[in-house]
This record gives C-alpha cells, sequence and structure tokens, in this order.
C-alpha cells in the first residue's frame, strides 16, 4: 500500500496531500492566494513565489496531521515540477527534494497537466472499497476509478484539460501514456473566463462567478462568436471571443472619438445574458473539438481536468455526450497535491523516479504529434 506526500506549488496555490495506493486521498491541504491576487485581477508572480515560501511547511505539517501520519509512513515524495512559474516551481521542487533527501525517500517529478487529467481516478474511499481491494479485487473497469492500465475499459481517451493556464487536448493511451493533439494558440479557457469577468466588473478568479450568473441568463440575447479554426483543427482560441465580449460591453473602439462608441455600464440582467453567451460560446467550442478529437483518435472514453471542469454548464452539456464522459470530484478541479501524489503511484510502482537534480520547468513535457 504505497503511500505517497505530494506537493504542489506550480502557480497561485501551496498544496499538499497524502494519498494511498494512487486514489484513496488521506488529506488534500490547499493554502489558496486568491485574495492577495484578486486586486491585480490575476496572478502576480512575484507575490505567489512569496506566499509559497510562506505556506509551505506549514501546508506540509498539516496535510500529514490530517492523514494521521508522519515521515516514516511516507513511501515517495511526489511533486509537480513542471510547467509552471518558475518561481513558483521552484519552492515546491526545492522542498520535495530536501524530503526526498534528507528521509532517504524516492522523489517523483510530475507534470502537472498530465496530473490534471488523471484527478478523475481521486477519491476518498470507503470502507468496503478498501476492503475490497486489500481482497485483490478491482474497482469496475468501466469506472475512471480503476487504475489499473490493462483493465480500464475506457483507452484510448480523448483527454482535455482546461484551466486558466492551459487548454490542450490529449490522446490518453493510459494514465501514464500521454500525447498532446490540440492546444490553445492563444488564451486559455480558464484566462478568457478570467478576462471576462474583469470586463464585467466581477471578481477574480472569474469562472465559478460567470458559470453561476449564466445559469440565470438567456445565452441568446447576445451573439458573441465561437472560433474552431481550421475544419480538422484540435487546436483552440480564446482570444476573439473576449474581444468580442470587451467591444459588446464599450462599444466598437473609433480612434477619432473615443467617446463616438462609448456604452452605459451593462445592468445586471444583462450581465447575466452577457455571461450565459459567452458559457455557450466556450461550451459549443470545447464540445465541436471533442468530437473532432474523438473521431481522429477513436477514443472509447473523455477524461476532463483543470479548473473549468469544475463549470456545472459544461459539466450538463456534455451529460449527454455520446460517449463516458469523467470528470474530477469537484474538490479536484483546480490545482491541488493529490492529483500528482496518485498519479506518481504508478511511476513508484513501475521504479520510475526522478533524480535529485530535477529541474523545476516552465513548460509542458508533451509535444506536439
Ligand atoms: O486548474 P486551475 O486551478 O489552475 C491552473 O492550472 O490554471 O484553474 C484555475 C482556472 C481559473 O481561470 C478559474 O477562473 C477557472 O479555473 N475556474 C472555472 C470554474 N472554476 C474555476 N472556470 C469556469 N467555471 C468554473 N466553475
Ligand atoms: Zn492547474
Amino acid at each position: 500500500m504505497p503511500t505517497i506526500l505530494g506537493i504542489e506549488s506550480t502557480c497561485d496555490e501551496t498544496a499538499a496531500s497524502v494519498v494511498i495506493d494512487g486514489r484513496d486521498v488521506r488529506s488534500n491541504v490547499v493554502a489558496t492566494q486568491v485574495d492577495l491576487h484578486a486586486k491585480y485581477r490575476g496572478v502576480v508572480p512575484e507575490i505567489a513565489s512569496r506566499a509559497h515560501i510562506e505556506n509551505i511547511l506549514p501546508v506540509l505539517r498539516e496535510a500529514l496531521d490530517q492523514a494521521a501520519c508522519g515521515f516514516a509512513d511516507i513511501d515517495a515524495i511526489a511533486v509537480a515540477h513542471r510547467p509552471g512559474l518558475i518561481g513558483s516551481l521552484l519552492i515546491g521542487v526545492t522542498a520535495a527534494k530536501t524530503l526526498a533527501w534528507s528521509l532517504g525517500k524516492p522523489l517523483i517529478g510530475i507534470d502537472h497537466v498530465h496530473a490534471h487529467l488523471y484527478s478523475v481516478v481521486l477519491g476518498e474511499m470507503q470502507n468496503d472499497e478498501r476492503r475490497m481491494q486489500n481482497d485483490g479485487r478491482m474497482a469496475d473497469p468501466h469506472s475512471a476509478f480503476c487504475i489499473d492500465q490493462s483493465a480500464f475499459a475506457g483507452f484510448p481517451a480523448v483527454g482535455l484539460v482546461c484551466s486558466g493556464g492551459h487548454t490542450a487536448l490529449y490522446r490518453v493511451g493510459s494514465w501514464t501514456d500521454v500525447e498532446l493533439i490540440g492546444s490553445t494558440i492563444d488564451d486559455a479557457v480558464g484566462e478568457a473566463y478570467d478576462k471576462v469577468a474583469a470586463i464585467l466588473g466581477l471578481g477574480y478568479p472569474g469562472g465559478p462567478i460567470i458559470d453561476t450568473l449564466a445559469a440565470s441568463g438567456d445565452p441568446t440575447v447576445v451573439k458573441l462568436p465561437r472560433t474552431y479554426l481550421d475544419r480538422e483543427s484540435l487546436d483552440f482560441s480564446f482570444s476573439g471571443l473576449k474581444t468580442a465580449v470587451l467591444y459588446h460591453v464599450r462599444g466598437v473602439p473609433n480612434r477619432r472619438d473615443p467617446q463616438a462608441n462609448a456604452k452605459p455600464p451593462p445592468t445586471e440582467a444583462e450581465i447575466r445574458n452577457i455571461a450565459a453567451a459567452f458559457q455557450a460560446a466556450c461550451i459549443d467550442v470545447i464540445s465541436e473539438k471533442l468530437h473532432r478529437a474523438i473521431a481522429r483518435t477513436g477514443a472509447k472514453s473523455v477524461i476532463i481536468g483543470g479548473g473549468v471542469s469544475a463549470n456545472r454548464g459544461l459539466r450538463a452539456a456534455l451529460a449527454t455526450f455520446p460517449l463516458p464522459t469523467f470528470f474530477p470530484p469537484m474538490q479536484y478541479c483546480t490545482d491541488n497535491a493529490a492529483m500528482s501524489a496518485g498519479l506518481a503511484h504508478l511511476y513508484l510502482t513501475a521504479h520510475q523516479t526522478s533524480p535529485l537534480d530535477l529541474d523545476a520547468i516552465p513548460y509542458s513535457q508533451f509535444i506536439s504529434g
């Protein structure tokens, strides 16, 4: 029963988690920095790095306490070492290397984007399930909870990671075999949510706020574009949609007379309709790209992770998707360390550990193929 301590510091959440056997989450501690970045309506890298330094030790201690274990019970240290903000990554990577070296435990570097896909298998196992696993009986292979790569009936899958920093499609051959097949050419979808929220004068992060407002808005009142790129393209583009919202709200800029097209601020009802129209446009594009990716890869299931996978409109729209579609439990959609600790289980059991000179790397390991 390998017990892995995971560490996450790729962006603006300092997190640590203890996960047993790749999916049984015993603790999931996340220190969010949202309040520090809210007034800038986005993450300020220097502020993020400093906050990680302050948070990392208390978060690690809390994760061990909540899991009721000590360092002696930990079999390996996992850390999200890529992609992310370099100053932020360095704090988690340094903490992980220090622990691995001083405790004499294996170190496992994890790609954060890859871990977002794996988050669909996480859960807090009930006693019955623990008993089943101890008896050697596997979880249902049709469920994403089955981490047995040879038994899981959903591979190959199409993976979609949609977050504040990434919007990318993958062919997922197994939990450890992930190939990039499409990505955004400009903004990530979560970034577009955050920017549209800023245009509408809403708070940060904008995703959950727009999601809530969209539920009571009419998506047909405001007409917004959908960018599909070439007929075959699996890439995304959200900057045109964001600019369309900007022009709709503020008016198309007129360089000669800046006041010529200026509009009054939108009413509450208009904001709800804009939020609904924006969300509908994002969901249409995501659905179309998933269909294309399924046709391209012959996928048997769809796996969705990242902050935007918490979106209720997206979950509702994909509920009727033609293939089994797996979303993470809500608490594992946004950044957390449980997803890295869980995925590390598969590397540990395959004896694929990292050297102690593991680097913090700002970009992902998955290269377009
Ligand atoms: O995965 P995450 O925590 O960090 C990155 O790796 O980027 O994702 C954060 C992003 C933010 O842009 C936030 O606005 C968005 O996820 N988000 C949502 C929702 N909850 C969080 N977007 C749409 N609907 C939501 N319910
Ligand atoms: Zn993330």
